[in-house]
């Protein structure tokens, strides 16, 4: 029976999925566009980021120099420092896709690759455990 709750539970569940595919979104565009300069962590150690000298964004001293709204700029306009140049990504990614790049880049910070995985793991477990009825009570 379609009763205006389950289809407010079903709206729930949605969104909660669509967060974990946001996840998994942001870290294919950043493999995919990405990587090959930033490298896979963020770490900027590929052939191409040395060449362009770009940042370590693992550093804490990084990640607390940047605000969201500078990452944010960065991605959908471009940077520069010196001769390295890198491109704006506002034609080829939508809002979404580059919103959840400027978190996926936070996640570079102060945590290992594989810590930030695990992290990412661990809320995607637990938006699954969540009954979703404990988001439908602070609706009402
Ligand atoms: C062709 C190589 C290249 C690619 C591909 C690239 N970047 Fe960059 N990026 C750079 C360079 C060079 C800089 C400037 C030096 C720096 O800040 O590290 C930079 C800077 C940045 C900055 C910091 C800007 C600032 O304010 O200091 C962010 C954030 C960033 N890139 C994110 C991204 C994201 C997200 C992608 C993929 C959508 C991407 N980059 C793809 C080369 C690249």
């Amino acid at each position: 029976m379609r009763t205006p709750m389950t289809l407010l539970l079903l709206g729930v569940m949605c969104a909660a999925s669509a967060q974990a595919e946001v996840d998994k979104k942001a870290e294919r565009n950043w493999k995919a566009k990405c990587a090959s300069c930033h490298g896979a962590t963020g770490a900027g150690d590929t052939d191409q980021g040395k060449k362009l000298a770009v940042e370590n964004m693992t550093k804490a001293d990084w990640q607390k120099g940047k605000t969201d709204a500078q990452i944010k700029e960065a991605i959908e306009n471009g940077a520069k420092k010196g001769d390295a140049e890198m491109e704006g990504f506002k034609d080829k990614l939508d809002a979404a896709s580059i919103d959840g790049l400027v978190a996926y880049v936070r996640t570079f910070g102060g945590v290992g690759a594989k810590k930030a995985k695990k992290a990412k793991k661990a809320k995607k477990a637990s938006y699954e455990s969540q009954p979703p009825s404990s988001m439908l009570q602070a609706e009402n």
